[in-house]
């Protein structure tokens, strides 16, 4: 797989720096709440994972699956709802795991849909973020790095559902997904 990738934009140990510090932030911010971490299948598996050791209160886990790519390397705008929760967020402080947040459609399809059934609160932590491609009016309340306009893969992140197994992110080569 390395051959495939251009450049290695953030080692193991930089995500897990970032992430531990982002462990802190939450603890603090979500003291006496009813944090339900819900994670966007599949990329958010790798981050979500290592982020709930690092939250320090009692928390709980859910998913949604979503689908607004198919197996291309940009947003159709489309958003299609794979799997919805398992269990209720009435009353709950919603804090929404993704992995990247890129032109916002899916973000801000996903929050709007959640904020319906009535939780306490609702936010959004990214690990990346490519400010660059935003198009839906949506922001994520907690945020890993800021990402350059390219292609990124590993640590959850796919291409066509390869290099999700990469401990690091790294910049895919171009002629890969032209
Ligand atoms: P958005 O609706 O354009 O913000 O799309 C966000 C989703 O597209 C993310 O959850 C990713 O699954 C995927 N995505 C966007 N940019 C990248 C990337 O650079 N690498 C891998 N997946 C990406
Ligand atoms: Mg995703």
């Amino acid at each position: 797989m390395m051959e495939d990738i251009k450049e290695v934009l953030l080692k193991e140990e930089d995500i897990r720096k970032r992430v531990k510090e982002l462990g802190i932030q939450i603890t603090n911010d979500y003291k006496n709440k009813n944090l339900v971490l819900v994670g966007v299948l599949k990329g958010c598996v790798m981050f979500m994972a290592d982020l709930m050791k690092e939250i320090d209160l009692p928390c709980s886990m859910d998913f949604m699956a979503v689908s607004s790519y198919g197996n291309s390397a940009s947003s159709s705008g489309v958003v299609r709802i794979l799997k919805d929760l398992d269990h209720q967020i009435i009353g709950k402080d919603v804090l929404i795991v993704e992995d990247i947040i890129d032109t916002g459609i899916t973000l801000k399809y996903l929050k709007e849909y959640l904020a319906s059934r009535k939780p306490d609160s609702i936010k959004i932590i990214c690990l990346m973020d490519k400010p660059e491609k935003r198009k839906a009016d949506v922001y994520a309340e907690y945020i890993g790095f800021t990402s350059p306009n390219e292609f990124l893969v590993g640590y959850g992140l796919d291409y066509a559902e390869k290099y999700r197994n990469l401990p690091y992110i790294g910049i895919l080569k171009e002629e890969i997904y032209k």
